[in-house]
């Protein structure tokens, strides 16, 4: 199921990790160099000159903490994460930090774009959004075919991190123009309140755009296929294609990461749904799953969700072969990177940015052959 791990790999890895790291810290520790200050030439401070740091955050008054939840029988043995979780099920509005109004070009002028990429990530993750945006999520017309980017982040959850991770992310949008960031704690249980923020923001500013990617920010995506896949396909049809998962249930151990209480999910049975790794859905289904989410209350894993709002307005997933956020089995003895195996892959999961880098200039060589084809399963 995952990918086969070498030692040579792991050495390879240790090694670009090194390499990345000390890059990295390079540009973080020198002002000269730092990416952000390539973006415009500085000009002299002036009162009018753009700010040089983030704005305050707006003051609204913060969602409360519903308290009759105390109530609820067991609750207060429940695992802290379901606590929390419980506490603040209600709050679905919070204050947008970072915004890209224009992403698509307007309400109107968004059905010129095909394809928008909506990527989870969260604010320390800065690395792999650099290389995404360097590889499989660069802002081009493929053929045609509009392609855009936006990454979905929280605050980080801890106050010490958020002040100087918020201000990583006000000058990555300075230069980049691709993060949404609303505030609320980044967490693993407040990533369906992420994506719901995403639906509501993608019906206000991005209607149009015809087909939608959500996945994670550490899955590989052949954007070249999912292009190829959607193109012949209306989008004011229901799509939703990714890994399906079917007859399984909430899982009852408190010390499991995915645990649900009774308490929030007497049922045992979840509705068919996908991996939440990488999902591929069309105009007319993101619009039908914005509509149903106004009437379920939020749940904890976010692609579970995603199933239920399916399952409300009565459409399913679809299985798609060449998505597979879990990765691909490669026989022992052959190469887990070679490039033939992603090549007719459109989303593959756990690939570090090294990897990602190495991926995209592999399968876009002009002198990559694949003979035979290569047998995924
Ligand atoms: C919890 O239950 C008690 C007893 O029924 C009740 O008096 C109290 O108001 C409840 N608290 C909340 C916050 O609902
Ligand atoms: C607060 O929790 C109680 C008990 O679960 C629930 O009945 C009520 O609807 C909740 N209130 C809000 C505002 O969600
Ligand atoms: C979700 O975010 C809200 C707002 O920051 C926070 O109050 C709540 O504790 C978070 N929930 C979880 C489960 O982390």
């Amino acid at each position: 199921m995952a990918l086969t791990r070498s030692p040579w790999r792991r050495v390879l890895q240790k090694w670009a990790l090194l390499t990345v790291g000390a890059v990295g810290l390079c540009y973080l520790l020198s002002p000269t160099t730092a990416p952000w200050s390539r973006a415009a030439p500085s000009p002299a401070p002036t009162s009018t000159a753009a700010p040089s740091s983030p704005p305050a955050p707006p003051s609204v008054t913060p969602c409360v903490a519903n308290a009759s939840v105390q109530n609820i029988s067991g609750f207060a043995k429940l695992p802290e994460q379901s606590r929390d979780f419980m506490l603040y099920q209600h709050c679905r509005a919070f204050p947008q930090l970072l915004d890209v109004p224009g992403k698509c070009g307007g309400p109107a002028g968004s059905s010129n774009v095909f394809l928008l990429l909506a990527i989870k990530s969260s604010p320390a993750n800065y690395e792999r959004r650099e290389v995404i945006r360097k590889t499989w999520g660069q802002q081009r017309t493929l053929e045609g075919a509009q392609i855009r980017r936006v990454f979905l982040v929280g605050v980080a959850p801890r106050a010490l991190d958020a002040a100087k991770l918020n201000h990583l992310l006000w000058h990555e949008q300075r230069e980049h123009r691709d993060v949404l960031q609303w505030d609320f704690k980044d967490t693993f249980f407040n990533l369906t309140l992420k994506l719901m923020l995403f639906h509501t923001w993608l019906q206000q500013r991005c209607p149009g755009a015809h087909f939608v990617f959500n996945g994670d920010d550490d899955v590989f995506v052949n954007t070249d296929n999912v292009v190829a896949f959607t193109r012949g396909i209306p989008s004011d049809r229901h799509l939703l294609a990714g890994q399906v998962l079917a007859n399984t249930g909430p899982i009852r151990d408190p010390a499991s990461k995915y645990f649900v209480p009774t308490q929030l999910m007497p049922s045992e049975l979840f509705p068919p749904y996908c991996s939440g790794g990488g999902v591929l859905m069309s105009a007319f289904t993101a619009r039908a799953i914005h509509r149903a989410a106004q009437h379920i209350p939020l749940f904890p894993i976010d692609d579970v969700y995603l199933g239920m709002c399916l399952e409300r307005a009565g459409l399913a997933p679809i299985s798609h072969d060449g998505i597979r956020p879990w990765g691909i089995y490669v026989p022992r003895h052959s190469d887990p990177m070679d490039p033939c195996y992603y090549r007719e892959l459109l989303v593959v999961h756990r690939f570090a940015p090294y990897e990602m880098a190495m991926m995209w200039q592999a399968i876009h060589a002009p002198q990559l052959s694949c003979g035979r084809k290569v047998r995924i399963s």
